[in-house]
C-alpha cells in the first residue's frame, strides 16, 4: 500500500475594495485580496500539499503568475489542473484538513458552503473536506487584519487497479 501525505501553507495581504474568495466562496467583508489571481490563500494551500505529496514542486512552478496564461485566472481552475497531475500519478485523495487564519470576519457561516465547494471541485464526500477558522488573537499581521493565512495537510493513496 502506497500513501503519500503532503502539507500546503499560503497567505496574502487584505486589501480596501477587492473580492475576498475563500475557499471559492465570496464572503462578504470590507477588504479582500491582493494578488494577482483571486487570491485564495485557501484553495493555494490545497493546491501547494497536493503537488507536496507527490513531490512535484509547487504552484509557482506549475502556474508561475509572470506568466500571462495564469494572470487573474480562478483558483478553482487552477485546482482542478493540480488533480488532473495527480491523478496522471495514480493517486486519489483520502482527506484533506486546513486551517484558515483569519481574524476577521467571521468564518463560520461560509464554511460548510467551502466544504461543499471543495467536495464538487475534487468529487470527494464532504466528510473527506476538514476545514477550520482561528484568529490569530490579533497578533502580527493576521492579527492586525492585514493578512489572511491558510495551510493545508492531504493524505494520498495509489490507485490500485
Ligand atoms: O478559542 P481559540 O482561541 O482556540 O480560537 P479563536 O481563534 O478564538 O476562534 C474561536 C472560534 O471562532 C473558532 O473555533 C472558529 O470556529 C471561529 N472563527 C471563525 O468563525 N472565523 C474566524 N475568522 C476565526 C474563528
Ligand atoms: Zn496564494
Amino acid at each position: 500500500m502506497d500513501y503519500r501525505i503532503g502539507s500546503g501553507y499560503d497567505i496574502h495581504k487584505l486589501e480596501e475594495n477587492r473580492k475576498l474568495i475563500i475557499g471559492g466562496i465570496e464572503i462578504p467583508y470590507e477588504k479582500g485580496f491582493l494578488a494577482h489571481s483571486d487570491g485564495d490563500v485557501l484553495i493555494h494551500s490545497i493546491i501547494d500539499a497536493l503537488l507536496g505529496a507527490v513531490a512535484l514542486g509547487d504552484i509557482g512552478t506549475h502556474f508561475p503568475d509572470n506568466d500571462e496564461k495564469y494572470k487573474n485566472i480562478k483558483s478553482s481552475i487552477l485546482l482542478k489542473k493540480t488533480l488532473d497531475l495527480i491523478k496522471t500519478h495514480k493517486y486519489k485523495i483520502i482527506n484533506l484538513d486546513t486551517n484558515i487564519i483569519a481574524q476577521k470576519p467571521k468564518l463560520s457561516p461560509y464554511i460548510e458552503d467551502m466544504r461543499n465547494n471543495l467536495a464538487f471541485l475534487t468529487n470527494l464526500n464532504k466528510n473527506q473536506i476538514s476545514i477550520k477558522a482561528k484568529t490569530n488573537e490579533q497578533m502580527d499581521a493576521v492579527g492586525e487584519c492585514k493578512a489572511i493565512e491558510a495551510n493545508c495537510v492531504v493524505l494520498l493513496k495509489k490507485i490500485e487497479y
